[in-house]
């Protein structure tokens, strides 16, 4: 198994290229079971989630053409089963996108219940209520979604009870093909639902609201194919920037999306970082100063998001004062902070609360990922740490950060994959 072994104490300096944004990717790959003619997708990041999307995709039976820019063309045409099994969808729970897509473009679908991960039970009840409300019939049996329509779906106006990412992609999608109007009300906001929906307006849907709480369907009789790029990756770019504040350096993030991380950006400059934006860049300017310690409360976009407290969690271990880290939105997304207290962090963790009390130095050991967003949060602290820091299990951070130890290692951290 890959290990990480990176040695701290470098201030990082440098210019790093974001990514495509694998969480508008997968969706955005899903969608192409919406339409029978060719369709390609631009900007994909090089991750296993994404082969393993791909992969499901050509075990539908899909035509899947790679180049070397990680650009793919989809042909849906050739489908012959509308199935995903439980050897794909337990490696990646996303797999859940594609069953709003097979209902209202096929008819029907079976897919294996996606099971709880690291960091929660992630139940998808939500996603299951709203294709029932659009006529779905639903049965859950021996692990496996068996979902159903005969003819169309039908429009109808969905309210979720939680704020759902995946549960607002996946209705979204169903939706641009049902007979009649949806109305999604408190909808998902994060920049990556309004990616997926340019996409699809892009195909043919009829949508607007997207990026707000109500977002309204007309559904269409088909959708038709499109070349569509991928967002830039808003969690990495801000995993990034993190890394500049937490060694103290200076790094530019370019390629990226501005107007997707207010709030990462203005917690950031409470840190006492200098922050500065062009167009498409986004720069972190420490100046050689220890960050101050700030107090996070994850919630909703565009509040702060849950896939960047890790890596807060990191910065404030070695801040000046005490930082309390609230995350509200998974019940188990602390587990990062064991693995820290082996390099000498001083957290506390009570409910969903952590409180971090910043040290003057951390100590590199041996750790091990638990979770994609807590092995990059290992990787900010093994930076900033004294000594070496071996890093376990880092499938995780493969999953969701493109050539890792080459973007940290152009910025000169001093990190190296170590193969066995
Ligand atoms: C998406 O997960 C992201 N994954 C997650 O990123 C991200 O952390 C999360 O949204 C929150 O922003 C992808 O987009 C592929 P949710 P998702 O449904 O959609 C509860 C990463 O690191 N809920 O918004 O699965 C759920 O338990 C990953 O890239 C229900 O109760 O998250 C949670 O408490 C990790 N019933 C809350 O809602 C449902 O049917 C938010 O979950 C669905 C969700």
């Amino acid at each position: 198994m890959d290990k990480l072994l990176i040695t701290g104490g470098v201030r990082l300096n440098g210019v790093v290229r974001a990514s495509g944004a694998k969480n508008a990717a997968l969706p955005i790959l899903a969608a192409t079971l919406l339409t029978k003619e060719l369709i390609t997708i631009k900007n994909l990041p090089h991750l296993h989630d994404i082969t393993t999307m791909l992969e499901l995709l050509g075990s539908m039976g899909c035509g899947v053409v790679v180049d070397e820019k990680m650009s793919v063309q989809l042909d849906v045409s050739t489908l012959n089963n509308s199935e995903a099994p439980y050897e794909l969808v337990k490696t990646m729970r996303a797999s859940i996108l594609v069953l709003g897509p097979l209902v209202s473009h096929f008819g029907k679908a079976i897919v294996s219940l996606p099971g709880g991960c690291a960091i929660g039970s992630r139940p998808v009840d939500l996603h299951l209520r709203g294709l029932e409300a659009m006529g779905a019939n639903i049965v859950v049996e021996g692990g496996d979604i068996i979902a159903s329509v005969d003819g169309r779906l039908k429009g109808a106006r969905i309210f979720f009870d939680k704020v759902t990412v995946t549960g607002t992609e996946n209705l979204l999608m169903a939706a641009t093909l049902a007979d009649g109007q949806t109305i999604l009300e408190n909808a998902a906001r994060e920049p990556e639902v309004v990616d997926l929906a340019e996409c699809l307006i892009a195909m043919g849907a009829k949508i607007t609201g997207h990026g707000t709480d109500t977002i309204v369907i007309d559904g269409v009789e088909a959708l038709h194919g499109a070349t569509y790029p991928v967002m830039p990756d808003r969690i990495e770019t801000g995993t990034f920037l993190v890394a500049a504040a937490i060694t103290g350096g200076k790094v530019k993030v370019t390629d990226t999306d501005v107007k997707s991380l207010e709030a990462v950006l203005s917690k950031l400059e409470e840190t006492g970082a200098k922050v500065t934006c062009g167009e498409d860049w986004i720069e972190v300017d420490m100046e050689g100063r220890r960050p101050k310690a700030v107090n996070i409360s994850t919630a909703p976009y565009p509040a702060f998001p849950t896939d960047m407290q890790a890596q807060f969690v990191a910065l404030n271990s070695v801040a000046e004062g005490v930082g309390r880290v609230i995350e509200n939105i998974f019940e188990n997304r602390f587990m990062h902070v064991d693995e820290m207290l082996r390099m000498g962090a001083d957290i506390e963790v009570t409910g969903n609360t952590a409180i971090v009390r910043g040290c003057n130095s951390l100590k590199g050991a041996p750790v091990m990922a638990t979770d994609l967003r807590a092995s990059a949060s290992l990787v900010l602290s093994a930076l900033v740490a004294n000594g070496d820091t071996k890093i376990d299990r880092i499938y995780h951070i493969d999953r969701g950060y493109e050539c890792i130890e080459e973007k940290f290692g152009s910025l000169g951290a001093k990190i190296s994959r170590v193969l066995n």
